[in-house]
């Protein structure tokens, strides 16, 4: 409870003693609000959850390189070198390729609001969390949204989308690739090419899947695409990649509004309605990325290091090689978890190759098994939401994670740490099962 003070005022919750925080009277509370606070020391961990993972030390390090101003020559050069970069990581020839700050949910919001307008109707196929996320964005925007949806470990049927796509005629179809929250993966190709057929756009978000799985947005005819760095790109969170092409830009231009302070006289504001988001008016930002460098924000200035040197970094490896690594580890993990006797989660055709979710054992409580990963292996791996809590956990095997001494480490433990409470696999039969399959893919 928080003291009264005298004179009947109520003290703040933040006052409270118990918090640190200055409570009037004895002199002790302000001696406790003022105590040093330690430097930062985060305990060290090996992230293998459904991310963040570890980001890649040179992304780390290109975080740590002096600001400079926005419009400085050196910067925009960076801007322009960012949007070369990010289309070759999504293997696209899309002018429109850039980053909008914040995490990866910003560059979903940047695209869906400024896509949407009030009224439109927007289909959107949900197999898992992050669907009820495109839903509750596309609400927000005013859609009239329609879902079809399928259980929490399956994918759609490419049919029964182009399926639901005739049917309710969206302007828009706003689709998840791969949904960390059950460890699926939506095939894309022909859901592109029934939005084509139907002259409907096609949103996707790649945000767990761009860097480590296959993402090809021209191929595949996807509109507009949105991602993360914190995932296959071994980023920290807090930039969004995004893409879109010229059938997304032909629905935004006419929205597009400059704000009052920077018209210039021949200015004329777009027919369409004003995007309710400033933040995310894609209009705006596609003045700030273009030559025109009309100020919007202020650019994020490290975290746009960081995403061009997570960019550089995956190209360096290449994009085929670094998504056969991924596809490697999800094997070689999936083969240690189910030789330890555990049921990996959901339809393994359809299965992340950079996520996988694993069965908790009726026997076993599945939180005092991350705990003892770690606080006594210094590792992470992920709980999970909604009808799948408790049910399984979640492993990520994403970007700089993604090597093979991470797979077995986490397996060794993940044995230990089974054993401690109440499973008893069969012994090394994991990690000998993932490094066999190592074995083979080196031989
Ligand atoms: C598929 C997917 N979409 C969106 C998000 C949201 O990303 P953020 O938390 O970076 O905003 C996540 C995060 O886990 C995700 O896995």
């Amino acid at each position: 409870m928080s003291p009264r003070p005298a004179g009947g005022r109520c003290a703040p919750p933040w006052a409270s003693p118990e918090d640190g925080g200055v409570s009037a009277g004895d002199g002790r509370g302000e001696a406790r609000a003022n105590a040093p606070i330690p430097d930062l020391a985060p305990p060290p961990r090996l992230l293998m959850g459904p991310g963040p993972v570890d980001a890649d030390p040179r992304v780390l390090r290109a975080m740590a390189m002096p600001l400079i101003g926005q419009f400085d020559p050196a910067f925009t050069a960076y801007m322009n070198e960012v949007m070369a970069l990010y289309r070759r990581v999504f293997r696209t020839g899309n002018r429109w390729t850039f980053l909008v700050d914040g995490t990866a949910r910003a560059g979903i919001e940047a695209l869906l609001t400024s896509m949407i307008e009030p009224g439109d109707r927007v289909l959107v196929p949900i197999f898992g969390r992050f669907g009820h996320l495109l839903r509750e964005i596309a609400l927000r925007s005013g859609a009239e949204v329609t879902v079809i949806e399928t259980a929490w470990g399956t994918v759609f049927e490419p049919g029964r989308i182009a399926e639901a796509i005739t049917r309710h005629r969206p302007k828009i179809v706003a689709l998840v690739h791969g949904d960390t929250s059950t460890t699926m993966a939506q095939p894309l190709a022909e859901v592109g090419a029934a939005c084509r057929a139907a002259d409907a756009l096609l949103y996707v978000d790649a945000t767990a899947t761009l860097g480590g799985m296959a993402v090809r947005v021209d191929d595949w005819r996807l509109d507009a695409v949105s991602a993360g760095l914190q995932k296959c790109l071994s980023g920290p969170p807090g930039s969004a990649p995004i893409t879109f092409n010229e059938r997304v830009s032909a629905v935004v231009e006419p929205r597009r509004h400059i704000e009052e302070g920077l018209q210039g006289p021949e200015y004329h504001p777009g027919s369409g309605a004003r995007v309710q988001s400033n933040y995310f008016d894609l209009a705006m930002l596609m003045d700030y990325w273009s030559e025109a460098r009309l100020n919007h924000h202020t650019e994020a200035t490290s975290m746009l290091y960081a995403a061009r040197e997570a960019a550089r970094v995956a190209l360096e490896e290449g994009l085929e090689a670094r998504i056969a690594r991924h596809r490697l580890a999800g094997r070689a993990l999936v083969a240690g978890i189910q030789a330890m006797g555990l049921g990996v989660f959901g339809d393994l055709a359809h299965k992340m190759d950079n996520v996988t979710g694993v069965v908790i054992p009726p026997e076993v409580e599945g939180e005092a098994v991350r705990a003892i990963l770690r606080e006594d292996f210094g590792i992470e791996i992920g709980t999970s939401f909604g009808p799948l809590h408790g049910r399984i956990w979640r492993i990520g095997t994403m970007g700089y994670a993604c090597r093979k001494s991470c797979v077995l480490t986490c397996l060794a433990a993940l044995e230990t740490a089974l054993r401690h409470t109440g499973h008893t696999p069969p012994p090394h039969a994991g990690v000998d099962a993932a490094l066999t399959v190592y074995r083979a893919a080196e031989a």
